[in-house]
């Protein structure tokens, strides 16, 4: 794939620059958390120094470039290099985001990069995503109906309905939310967190679904649902600018007004 690069005299790309090496390109240095478990070694940091002069602008693209060019045993997921996929999550100078949307002009100083904080590394930036899919399988995250299936056409809905889903069907599931919340961090073996409970909120909401009251059952309950304390975080982090924290409340009051 061709790197895109931007012209030498960007504004976008000379905004950021930190230093001037000695033949007069702009210097960054990348602090990149590495961890094989093949090694027997205990996780690392590796610089990376980057010619910004000679690299696209954001941080995934200082990734491909190490991997290209300085060490291609680095290892990291992404795919859509747009914002699109969920896939290049990890943690960039203290904040959970997207490498592909974050642009390196925007962080001052070293760009420290660690995988999503709180799951189990694979290896270097790749972080164990099974228990996280397991528990967005576990709200059956497709519609459900009980009335048959109109014979003519497809199952409608309103433009009013359609757009209560918008700020959820945007969701990409790239976890930045769930990993920033504390209360994640310490109960993940039983509490959804901020992503499973928007995406499970994102079918409650949806007028075609009939299977409101199950997934409320399923939802109802100290730890799946309730271990959520408002801390707010999740919200903070999505890149996608989704709030996880409203649809929560949206859904503790579902179960509230069910039981008046
Ligand atoms: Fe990512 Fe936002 Fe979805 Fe959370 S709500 S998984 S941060 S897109
Ligand atoms: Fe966590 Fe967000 Fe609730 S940060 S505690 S899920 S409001
Ligand atoms: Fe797809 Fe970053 S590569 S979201």
């Amino acid at each position: 794939m061709a790197e895109f690069t931007l012209p030498k005299n960007s504004k976008i790309r000379n905004k950021g620059k930190v230093h001037k090496s000695e033949d007069g390109t702009n210097i960054k240095n990348f602090k990149v958390y590495r961890y094989d478990p093949d090694s027997g070694e205990n996780p690392r940091y590796d610089n990376f120094e980057i010619d910004l002069d000679d690299c696209g602008p954001m941080v995934l693209d200082a990734l491909i470039k190490m991997k290209g060019e300085k060490d291609p045993s680095l290892t990291f997921r992404r795919s859509c290099r747009e914002g699109i996929c969920g896939s290049c999550s990890m943690n960039i100078d203290g904040k959970n985001g997207l490498a592909c949307t974050t642009a390196i002009e925007d962080i001052k100083g070293d760009v420290q990069i660690t995988p999503l904080p709180h799951m189990e590394v694979i290896k270097d930036l790749v972080p164990d995503f099974t228990h996280f899919y397991a528990q967005y399988a576990s709200i059956k995250p497709w519609l459900q109906t009980v009335t048959p299936e109109p014979s003519d056409k497809e199952r409608l809905q309103s433009p009013e309905d359609r757009e209560k889903l918008d700020g959820l069907y945007e969701c990409i599931l790239c976890a930045c939310c769930s990993t920033s919340c504390p209360s994640y961090w310490w109960n993940s073996d039983k509490f959804l967190g901020p992503a499973i409970l928007l995406q499970a909120y994102r079918w409650l909401a949806d007028s075609r679904d009939e299977m409101t009251g199950e997934r409320l059952d399923e939802l109802e309950d100290p730890f799946r649902l309730y271990r959520c304390h408002t801390i707010m975080n999740c919200a903070n982090a999505c890149p996608k600018g989704l709030s996880p924290a409203k649809a929560i409340a949206e859904t503790k009051k579902m179960v509230a007004e069910r039981q008046i």
